[in-house]
């Protein structure tokens, strides 16, 4: 430090000692000054969980974190109950009391089309004797509803919906969601008391997440991020509850009090009022999705408008919520007994279907486990025909009251696989039977064998055809070596024909051979041939993911190649060693040391090193963190030198990471050719860098 800029720095805080905190005592100075560095925190909180706009990195806000911990340990006198730190409680919950909301939560009137909208903006405008209404139309957010209360500017308690008169009183879950402010200052406002509503979720990309690790441990996913939300809150464990990123919105005013507000802010007279006082009080409110619009008209244009981008939205939605904007009117037009007569839902088409559980059929995986799969009458849902559904293992069969001939609801989910929601037992008529599992193998025909502590029964002869073949279609498939033109079709052809017989047979594949086979033109086979040299040289992790090994998925492969230089490091990993690895644990990690030191796989390694297939880690050595570290980027429009995937992986080696849409979280938007409505929304955002291919590719080490 120069001398002038020491003197300076010096001089600052002298006067700041001695000027407003001399006559204060110590302890009055370490108050303000934590509540100072809380609020700080506070601000970046929302910049980042509200806003999605944050100002500073991951690791200055973990810094600030770490900083406001050590304080407060020093000092616990001063800890306060709504401090950043104090999200987490401690211990587990024992039970969720019952509480009684302070106004009911009542459900919506439903509408599915435009006639029905018309008809209840008619029976408003004649209850309000006025000719046009303003409205406020905003998304209907799909998860599990939330009542707040706020006290003094504190958050005293958070509940669920219940039976719309009492809830569960999950307040130590509540603190867990990041944009639920602990405290707010309401007393702005001359407010004492007030109570919220809202929504809680979980966003598409961490239910994704979150799926993909239940099916990694050969657990059955959930069939809808709002289930996901749901049982989320009614979590024992507040650590648990924590990770998983539950998001809320809040979008209703349900009671306030007010003890006086003269000189005070005034509060909000309308409905789009609320939500931004909710919003500028830090909150996650929808001000950013509604629109005020005047006349049923507009309302259903904006319906219209808004439903096309549902699929690139970061959350499910399940409709609109149209709502009277005027408060007083609101007041006016009261309630029926079940719902508010100045708010209507409009519900989207539905992602649900019922069908018939025809079949099951038993099919045995890579790794010998045997699932049942459904077959059920063909039913369309979210636009596409479903005719068999995973039915995962015996104890979701149990679990779900299946039986064959039942009558079931299933459900798709923006890109989910569909699930089964539920059976209706109701509608049973007496031709119902149960489904019983094989005793064995139904392709080699060996006894089944299931683990007490495991859910999946298994076929343990590692030589079974089904393995053999089901091994060598996910070697080749799209998110392993992705050797195109080969897939699942050719794999049973080429093994039925004897010309492939294992993983490294698909390198010795005779391509005379397959010219006397109808279909293989020289075409076909030249890039079957291109294909097939291509994957050698696949970065290490889809290797790793591509040998199928138990527990083992995606993202798991990413953190084992970015751990060793060379594959066959991991022959002398221990089983400690592994679990010291992120996202492995004491399964994961039996499996992984059960692979590499059985000789037959090392065996077969070796072989596809003699073959030339890359056995390398990637760019980044381990503990090294890439070029592109925090940054996100997304692809738009059709890249010239690089395959969408190629691209994506690259940012992920340098350690950035890809969005799913546009939004303020976007740091960079890489334009293609023929670029279409996102780029379009790219340019309304200042903080969004538009770059080319070429200039992505000067992004990357050479
Ligand atoms: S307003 C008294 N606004 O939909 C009216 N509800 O089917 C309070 N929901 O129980 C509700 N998004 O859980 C409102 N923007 C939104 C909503 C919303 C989702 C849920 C809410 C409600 C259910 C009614």
């Amino acid at each position: 430090m120069t001398d002038t800029a020491n003197i300076k720095k010096n001089q600052d805080s002298t006067r700041e000692w001695l000027t407003a905190k001399v006559d204060k005592n110590i302890e009055q100075k370490i108050k303000e000054d934590i509540e100072g560095l809380r609020n700080v925190l506070r601000f970046h909180e929302q910049r980042y969980y509200v806003q999605n706009n944050p100002l500073i990195s991951d690791f200055e806000y973990d810094s600030l974190y770490k900083l406001l911990e050590k304080y407060e340990n020093e000092h616990p006198s001063v800890i306060t109950k709504d401090s950043p730190t104090q999200r987490v409680g401690a211990g587990l919950i024992k039970d969720f009391p019952k509480r009684q909301h302070l106004v009911p939560m009542l459900s919506l009137e439903n509408s599915y089309n435009a006639d029905d909208l018309y008809d209840w903006d008619r029976k408003v405008r004649e209850l309000s004797g006025l000719n046009e209404i303003e409205y406020c139309a905003e998304p209907k957010f799909d998860g599990a509803s939330i009542s707040l209360m706020y006290e003094n500017d504190i958050l005293e308690q958070g509940t669920t919906r219940g039976d719309g008169e009492t809830g569960d009183d999950i307040t130590p879950n509540i603190r867990q969601i990041k944009s639920v402010p602990l405290s707010a200052e309401f007393s702005k406002y001359g407010i004492q008391q007030i109570e919220i509503r809202g929504e809680v979720l979980l966003n598409k990309n961490n239910f994704k997440k979150y799926n993909d690790k239940l099916m990694e441990e050969g657990l059955p996913p959930l069939a809808n991020p709002r289930n996901a939300a749901a049982g989320s809150l009614r979590i024992k464990d507040t650590k648990v509850v924590s990770s998983r990123n539950l998001e809320a919105f809040l979008y209703h005013v349900s009671y306030i009090n007010t003890a006086t507000n003269k000189g005070m802010e005034p509060v909000p007279a309308t409905h789009s009022g609320m939500l931004e006082m909710l919003w500028q009080l830090g909150f996650r409110s929808p001000k950013n999705e509604m629109k005020i619009i005047k006349g049923i008209e507009g309302v259903i244009q904006y319906i219209h408008e808004f439903e096309k981008q549902r699929d690139g939205l970061p959350y499910e939605i399940d409709g609109m919520v149209i709502k009277v904007n005027s408060l007083e009117l609101q007041d006016r037009l009261g309630m029926t007994s079940h719902h508010p007569r100045w708010a209507i839902a409009y519900k989207f088409k539905a992602r649900q279907a019922t069908s018939k559980l025809l079949a099951v059929e038993f099919q045995v995986g890579r790794t010998g486990a045997v699932t049942p799969v459904a077959k059920i009458e063909p039913a369309l849902v979210g636009g596409v025909t479903v005719s068999s559904i995973s039915i995962h293992n015996e104890e979701y069969i149990k679990e779900k009251d299946l039986k064959l001939n039942d009558t079931i609801l299933i459900e798709r989910s923006g890109d989910v696989i569909p699930q089964i929601v539920k059976s209706m037992p109701e509608l049973r008529n007496g031709t119902e039977t149960s489904i019983h599992f094989p005793k064995r193998c139904p392709v080699c025909h060996d006894e089944l064998y299931k683990p007490e502590e495991e859910a999946v029964w298994r076929c343990i002869n590692i030589n079974c055809e089904a393995q053999v073949v089901e091994r060598m279609i996910h070697f080749v498939s799209k998110d392993a070596m992705d050797i195109r033109s080969f897939g699942e079709a050719n794999v049973r052809k080429f093994y039925a024909l004897g010309f492939i017989k294992d993983i490294p047979s698909i390198y010795k594949l005779d391509f005379d051979k397959l010219k006397t086979l109808e279909g293989f033109g020289s075409k076909s086979i030249e890039n079957l041939i291109l294909a097939i040299e291509a994957s050698k040289s696949q970065p290490l992790h889809r290797l790793i993911y591509g040998l199928g090994i138990r527990y083992v998925g995606e993202t798991t492969a990413k953190a084992l190649a970015q751990s060793v230089q060379n594959i066959f490091e991991f022959i002398n990993f221990t089983e400690e060693q592994l679990m010291q690895l992120e996202d492995v644990g004491v399964k994961v990690a039996k499996s992984i040391f059960e692979f590499f030191q059985n000789k037959d796989n090392v065996e077969m390694l070796k072989r596809l090193e003699e073959i030339g297939l890359s056995m390398q880690a990637p760019l980044l050595a381990a503990g090294q963190t890439g070029n592109l570290q925090g940054q996100s980027f997304l692809f738009t429009g059709t890249l010239v030198k690089l395959k969408r995937s190629e691209a994506e992986e690259k940012v992920e080696i340098q350690g950035g990471k890809i969005l799913g849409s546009v939004s303020s979280k976007l740091n960079y938007l890489v334009v293609g050719s023929d670029a279409g409505s996102k780029l379009e929304k790219a340019k309304k955002i200042a903080t969004i860098k538009i770059i080319t291919e070429e200039e992505f590719l000067k992004m990357l080490p050479t």
